[in-house]
């Protein structure tokens, strides 16, 4: 049963809607004799992060989530790096259900913290409370002056028997206060080279159209365009 009125609810009703326009899709499909759109599923259930890739790759694509296809596996995050963390997202989607697949990482590299926090970016402080989070890294850079940093996003894709990874980054520093209050993460530390405002304090448009995560689906739309 839904109930309307909550997040879940509003990640169901989008749910519903895919699959609403799934379906059609099936049967205007089969009406006009048309090809069967290839279905891909994103390993996540971040329904912000599902709408944002399918905007971006347009409709020559479906892309399903991970309740789409009834996964609620907690899929393992044990590598070194983005690209590891990402590609053991689809090994695992592939090696289980044998689906056409894709997955991210992202984190944020500081250079001063050798790279850290990177893959523990999420967990940094032992916890997943950001502002414990950002306080261990106002922390550990001190007065350091040097407070170069990217966002990096990692996506493995795996796509007609084939591996391919897109990369999206975005340079700029961390500064010493935290400043604006709309984003997630460490956004209100980071600005990115050539604005004066931090992530947090410019509208999630605005953000979107230049973070690494824009970059790197930019970069798979791009590739799935192709098939
Ligand atoms: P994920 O792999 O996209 O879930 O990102 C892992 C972690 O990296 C998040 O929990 C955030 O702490 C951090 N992160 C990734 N992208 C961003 C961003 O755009 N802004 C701020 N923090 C981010």
């Amino acid at each position: 049963m839904l109930i309307f009125g909550g997040v879940n609810s509003w990640k169901d009703s989008n749910i519903l809607q895919r699959e609403e326009h799934c379906q059609q899709r099936e049967r205007t499909n089969k009406k006009l004799n048309l090809k069967k759109m290839l279905e891909l599923v994103f390993a996540t259930n971040n329904a912000h992060k599902l709408e944002e890739v399918q905007a971006i790759v347009g409709s020559a694509f479906i892309i399903k989530s991970l309740n789409d296809i009834d996964c609620s596996d907690d899929i393992p995050e044990t590598g070194e790096t983005f690209e590891e963390n990402a590609k053991q997202k689809t090994d695992y989607l592939v090696n289980k259900y044998g689906l056409y697949c894709f997955g991210d990482d992202s984190g944020l590299e500081i250079d001063a913290l050798n790279g850290e926090p990177g893959v523990y970016s999420a967990r940094y402080s032992g916890s997943r409370d950001m502002e414990k989070n950002i306080d261990l890294v106002l922390q550990k850079l001190g007065d350091n002056t040097n407070r170069t940093a990217r966002f990096k996003t990692v996506i493995s894709l795996y796509l007609n028997e084939q591996q391919h990874f897109f990369e999206g980054s975005i340079e700029g520093k961390i500064i010493e206060e935290r400043r604006g209050i709309d984003g997630f993460g460490y956004d209100p530390i980071f600005i990115p080279n050539g604005y004066d405002r931090t992530f947090a304090e410019m509208t999630a448009a605005e953000k979107n159209s230049i973070s690494h995560r824009a970059i790197a689906v930019g970069k798979l739309a791009t590739y799935l365009k192709t098939k």
